[in-house]
């Protein structure tokens, strides 16, 4: 039985990576949480799942976890800002044989990204890892934007016309199962960038949002200085706000990201397309 441990097992990620694991007979998921108590009640839905006390921020927590395991799937929450070095060293003296990095599409161009540095450890570390690089995942429409739907029906983010490349954390989840479980190497060593196959505008998600939903849903695209102001406003963090700034509105002026075709190669199958999430998640979009 394979022990994979999950950090950030109960985000959006993290925790389709554990469902996507506990499908597995031969894995033993073991969910590497800050919280003992809600991270059961978050992961109640997995039985079987054994609960870990884990911290990034405590390194006392570090040893005991990657004591246990064979395989680790690391994910950096974005309130942390460590690039992982101790973390990565820890995993080796502990024998782990494998870790899993989600990392961001086009970590290994740009070396403002946080991930950029983590990718470049674990390339230099000589132990086996495999990157993944997630486009713009589609559940930021239940979580960072989904007041603006929910309260006033519209997405309002100032990018403009530029092209989104997207993935369902779901196909995340299904292929970093794939990528841990498999009892063969084929996975070491391998960047993996996960997209779906259609690039849209917000005008477009905003258009088959309006026809999944059934409710009209409004794309409006303020200046940086008014999306600031009112996001400032609403009560988010300078930092937080700076951060949506950028992921929205400096892709109005570079290359559209490219489409990749490694979650249909790993998994078999196509990957979910936004009218898919919008479908599979129609009620929470809905706000029911
Ligand atoms: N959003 C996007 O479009 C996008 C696209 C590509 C890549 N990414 C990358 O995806 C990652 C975020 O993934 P996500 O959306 O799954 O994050 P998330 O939903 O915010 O979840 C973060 C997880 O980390 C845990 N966590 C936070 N601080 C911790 C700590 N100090 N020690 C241990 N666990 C801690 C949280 O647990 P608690 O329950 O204890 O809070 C939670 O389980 C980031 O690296 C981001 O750059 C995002």
């Amino acid at each position: 039985m394979k022990r994979i441990l999950v950090t950030g097992a109960t985000g959006n990620v993290g925790l389709e990576v554990v469902r996507a694991l506990h499908e597995r007979p031969d894995v033993l998921v073991l969910a590497g949480v800050r919280d003992v108590q809600r991270g059961a009640e978050a992961l109640g839905a997995y039985p079987g799942v054994r609960l870990v006390p884990f911290d990034f921020a405590d390194a006392a927590t570090h040893d005991a976890a990657l004591a246990n395991c064979d395989s680790l799937f690391l994910l950096r929450p974005p309130q942390v800002t460590d690039a992982f070095g101790g973390l990565i060293a820890k995993a080796r003296q502990a024998g782990v044989g494998h870790i899993v990095f989600l990392s961001v599409q086009g970590a290994e161009n740009n070396r403002f990204l946080p991930h950029h540095k983590t990718e470049q450890l674990l390339i230099a570390g000589g132990m086996p890892y495999t990157l993944l690089r997630p486009a713009y995942f589609m559940q930021n429409f239940t979580s960072t934007l989904r007041a603006d739907l929910m309260e006033q029906h519209r997405i309002f983010l100032p990018a403009g016309k530029a092209r989104f490349v997207l993935i369902d954390v779901r196909d995340i989840g299904d292929v970093a199962a794939i990528v841990l479980a498999d009892p063969i190497t084929r996975h070491h060593n391998q960047a993996y960038t996960l997209t779906a196959q259609n690039r849209l505008t917000f005008q477009q998600m905003a258009d088959q949002l309006t026809a999944g939903l059934g409710r009209p849903i409004a794309y409006e695209s303020p200046s940086p200085w008014r999306f600031y102001r009112t996001k400032r406003r609403e009560g988010l963090s300078r930092g937080f706000v700076l951060i949506m700034l950028l992921l929205h509105y400096l892709p109005r002026f570079t290359a559209t990201p490219p489409i990749s075709d490694a979650v249909s190669r790993i998994t078999g199958r196509p990957p979910r397309e936004f009218a898919d999430f919008v479908a599979d998640n129609r009620a929470q979009l809905l706000g029911k």
